[in-house]
């Protein structure tokens, strides 16, 4: 049986991503998505448990995919979850360069090897951080987020009035 892993901000998960687990559930026998606290980033607009709550409801479609968070290196958490791959989404040039880096340096400190999944090209211009924006501003992000996403969003900007964290 294959894992793979594809860990994630995710704040919150969109069709772009939902699109890479999708042909990564095809592909592989088991899939693990892990939203991951990024220390290179501000506190985000969801805490860990609602990213994963917004998760696991936008793949209650897909039978072969598990969802989890975590906060420590990705590749202990691969190892933990017996996964044989990291899997991330590749949306355009601007993305490799910093994908590479990072899948270069897990491969050196831990063997762990990753691949990557080329987005659509009718997904590859969203971004968590301008769909979080548009929402603040009570813009239509319907087409680009599941629709527990969507909720989740107009309820975070329109009833409780919360300020954006990018
Ligand atoms: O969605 P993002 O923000 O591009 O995801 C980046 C993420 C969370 C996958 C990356 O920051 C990560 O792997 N963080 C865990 C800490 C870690 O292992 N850092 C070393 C990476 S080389």
């Amino acid at each position: 049986m294959t894992t793979v892993l594809y860990p994630g901000s995710f704040d919150p998960i969109h069709n772009g991503h939902v699109e890479i687990v999708e042909t990564a559930s095809r592909l592989f026998d088991r899939v693990v998505v892990a939203t991951l606290h990024n220390p290179q980033k501000r506190s985000g607009l969801f805490d860990l448990a609602e990213r994963s709550r917004l998760i696991a409801a936008s793949l209650a479609h897909l039978d072969n995919v598990e969802v989890t968070s975590f906060s420590s290196l990705v590749v202990d958490l691969a190892k933990e979850v017996e996964a044989s791959f990291i899997v991330k989404g590749l949306r355009a040039v601007s993305d490799f360069e910093s994908e590479l880096q990072m899948a270069q340096t897990n491969t050196t400190i831990s063997g762990v090897d990753t691949l990557f999944i080329p987005s659509a090209s009718s997904h590859s211009f969203l971004a968590s951080k301008l769909i979080r924006e548009i929402a603040r501003f009570g813009g239509e992000i319907s087409g680009m987020v599941p629709p527990a996403v969507a909720d989740a969003l107009h309820q975070r900007f329109t009833e409780s009035n919360e300020e954006i964290h990018t």
